[in-house]
């Protein structure tokens, strides 16, 4: 293999350097939970917990609370996870993946920062008001996801005019492959090549090269083997998030049945939706999605108030995507909303995480270790 012996970057965030510049990607609901992400931070990489619909996914889920007691259960159970994961990864790093279009996006960065989590993770939408929610955690590191340099730099600027912080990292993730929702206007947007990892990680480095700062890019979408690794190198990241690929562990936290049709899935399979919220999103072609495509879903009204705006919730169109992300997380095939990046077919079988990330460093030289903090 070319890369034979390569050294692989040393990715530093914040005060955090993990042993393998590999991130698993914060993937809801519940796909990633504690489970998957001890099992990678405990294997070298960053894991993630997503914090999106924790109660709604809950055994115990009561339909008729409202939207104050909800935010207070996703709370509690987020607290509890990232405790749970930093503990039984034995200091591994472990990070909280908050999307801002959450109705509790700020209440659940609040609560990763008090329960210890090592990084935020903050995409779908600007993360720009992040260093405020995160005063007072200084060894919290946050690292905002954009699928442009344009984004980038209104966070860096916003950030370093009100905040004086710059972010630790910026996680590139692009909407050509990438598996959730995608950061793109609509569907033609999400596969226009400009927003390619090609075009935007060297661009983005570059810019921040030029600025005379020093800030880690890790690209995402589509990293399936370490070749792709190697290519993201080569363009100038110092890691990868990967989703897809780790959320068909044997770790991760979805039913069997969720990384069934992971395995059965093929290309034609994978489909782009408009979602709720107003973004698109990628998925596997699956009952429900064909009854959205064909428009003969039933009416739905808002089971969780999770998203801060929501078709769904205010006109009653499309489909509730907390109901349909829990039922894929079940295993529903009827019901769910299977999220998955075009990478998807090439899911074979279920491994272990160790293993997968073992297959994804063999042929790297480790990077020496740092001796100095990394901020
Ligand atoms: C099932 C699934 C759920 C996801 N949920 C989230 C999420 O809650 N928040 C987020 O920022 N990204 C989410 N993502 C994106 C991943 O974190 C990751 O960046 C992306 O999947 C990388 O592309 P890949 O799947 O091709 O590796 C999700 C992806 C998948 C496959």
């Amino acid at each position: 293999m070319a890369i034979k012996n390569k050294e692989l970057p040393a990715l530093k965030i914040g005060e955090h350097q993990p042993k393998y510049p590999i991130i698993q990607g914060g993937m809801g609901i519940m796909v990633s939970g504690p489970r998957l992400a001890t099992a990678v931070a405990a294997a070298g990489g960053i894991g993630t917990i997503a914090s999106v619909g924790l109660a709604a996914s809950s055994d115990d889920f009561d339909l008729s609370l409202g939207p104050k007691e909800i935010s207070g259960r996703n709370q509690q159970i987020l607290a509890r996870y990232v405790k749970e994961a930093k503990e039984a990864s034995n200091g591994g790093v472990i990070a909280v993946n908050c999307m801002c279009a959450l109705s509790d996006y700020e209440d659940l960065v609040r609560t990763s920062c008090e329960a210890g989590a090592d990084v935020i993770i903050s995409g779908a939408g600007l993360p720009l008001k992040l260093p405020q929610l995160a005063e007072g955690h200084p060894n919290t590191a946050l690292v905002p996801i954009v699928s442009s340099v344009k984004a980038a730099g209104l966070i860096l600027n916003r950030w370093l005019k009100h905040y004086s912080r710059i972010p630790d990292a910026f996680v590139v993730e692009t909407p050509n492959t990438a598996g959730g929702h995608l950061g793109a206007r609509n569907e033609d947007e999400a596969l226009d090549g400009k927003f390619s990892l090609r075009e935007v990680v060297p661009a983005l480095v570059k810019y921040i090269r030029d600025l005379g700062l020093n800030i880690p890019v890790i690209a995402a979408g589509g990293i399936w083997d370490a070749s792709d690794i190697d290519d993201a190198i080569e363009m100038g990241a110092s890691g990868v998030q990967m989703g897809t690929r780790f959320a068909a562990t044997e770790e991760g936290d979805a039913s069997d049945r969720f990384k069934e049709a992971y395995v059965e899935a093929t290309d034609k399979d994978v489909v782009l939706l408009k979602s709720p919220c107003g973004l698109p999103g990628r998925a596997i072609m699956s009952p429900l999605l064909e009854r959205y495509f064909s428009n003969t879903l039933e009416k739905m009204s808002c089971r969780a108030g999770c998203l801060s705006h929501c078709i769904c919730k205010l006109q009653h169109e499309t489909f509730c995507i907390a109901d349909a992300l829990v039922s894929a997380y079940r295993g529903d095939w009827e019901n769910g909303l299977f999220f998955c990046g075009t990478n998807v077919s090439k899911v074979k079988s279920i491994m272990k995480v160790k293993e997968l990330m073992q297959e994804l460093v063999a042929d790297f030289r480790l990077p020496e270790p740092s001796l100095e903090p990394a901020r």
